[in-house]
């Protein structure tokens, strides 16, 4: 990881679970990150964790949501100002609403589609013009796809929120042929966890208390510190090794 100390990193969905869990580890190895999401105050606190750990990167937190086309370039065109570019672009923030196929609401399908679909090329493409503009080589586009962008499970819970991480699936490949065209050597990778403690189911199910309160006690999830030490590992590996995907589920997750 000692090549990526002083570089930028953005990683979106800043403020909790998976997202700060990255933050952290990246800080720790000396990057500079600028974290995005809604809750700036939550970042804010985090900032100060990781400044009062004494490690030599930072976070600088900057609050965007990501539903906004509007929003997401005034971030970029912020941290081109302040830190000329992004190096490494994490595209973390997700969610999911239980909105079924055949009776949800299109509002809960759109929301979806914004951040975990739209959100995420919008993000890929402007870190990708930001490499390019100033002939970084080296950079690396990350999303956190899920096991649901790989298998239908019988929930209809989840069933368009599958279908959003499927598109992960087509976009981490199809950016990755992308980039061979344009013969860089920037690559693109996913991690696709299983179930992971965190924020995501609570929300998920913030109007179902029952489902909410058994989402992680049938079998020990993964932590997010898990899916951030996947991170570390794709960043830092060597420069000529492009890891297309990481699958991990807890244990004992049978689907
Ligand atoms: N937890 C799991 O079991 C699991 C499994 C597989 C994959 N994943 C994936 O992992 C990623 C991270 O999820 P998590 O588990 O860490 O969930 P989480 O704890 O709910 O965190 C979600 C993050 O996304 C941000 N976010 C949501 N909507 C946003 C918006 N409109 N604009 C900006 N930020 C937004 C949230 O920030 P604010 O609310 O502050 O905006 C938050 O920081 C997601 O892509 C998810 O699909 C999770």
């Amino acid at each position: 990881m000692d090549r990526w100390k002083g570089r930028v990193a953005l990683v979106t969905g800043a403020s909790v679970g998976i997202g700060a869990a990255i933050v952290k580890e990246l800080v720790r190895y000396g990057m500079k990150v600028v974290g995005c999401a809604r809750d700036l105050e939550k970042m804010q606190k985090l900032a100060a964790e990781c400044q009062s750990e004494g490690h030599s990167g930072v976070l600088v937190p900057f609050k965007c949501d990501l539903n906004s086309e509007e929003e997401i370039l005034f971030m970029f065109s912020a941290i081109k100002a302040q830190h000329k570019g992004v190096d490494v672009c994490i595209n973390n923030a997700g969610l999911a609403h239980p909105e079924s196929l055949l009776g949800g609401k299109t509002s809960g399908w759109k929301n979806m589609l914004d951040v975990n679909v739209l959100a995420l090329s919008i993000c890929t493409r402007e870190a990708y013009q930001s490499m390019k503009e100033r002939n970084v080589d080296d950079g690396h586009i990350i999303n956190i796809n899920s096991m649901s962008g790989h298998r239908v499970v019988h929930s209809t819970d989840v069933h368009f929120y599958s279908a959003t991480k499927f598109a992960v699936t087509a976009l981490t490949e199809g950016v990755r042929q992308e980039l061979r065209e344009a013969n860089t050597h920037i690559r693109a990778t996913c991690i696709s966890p299983g179930v992971v403690k965190t924020e995501f189911a609570p929300r998920l199910y913030s109007q179902n208390t029952d489902k909410a309160a058994g989402a992680y006690t049938k079998f020990k999830p993964l932590e997010a510190i898990d899916v951030a030490n996947a991170v570390t590992y794709v960043l830092g590996a060597p420069p000529h090794v492009q890891i297309g995907d990481i699958q991990m589920r807890p244990v004992e997750q049978v689907l």
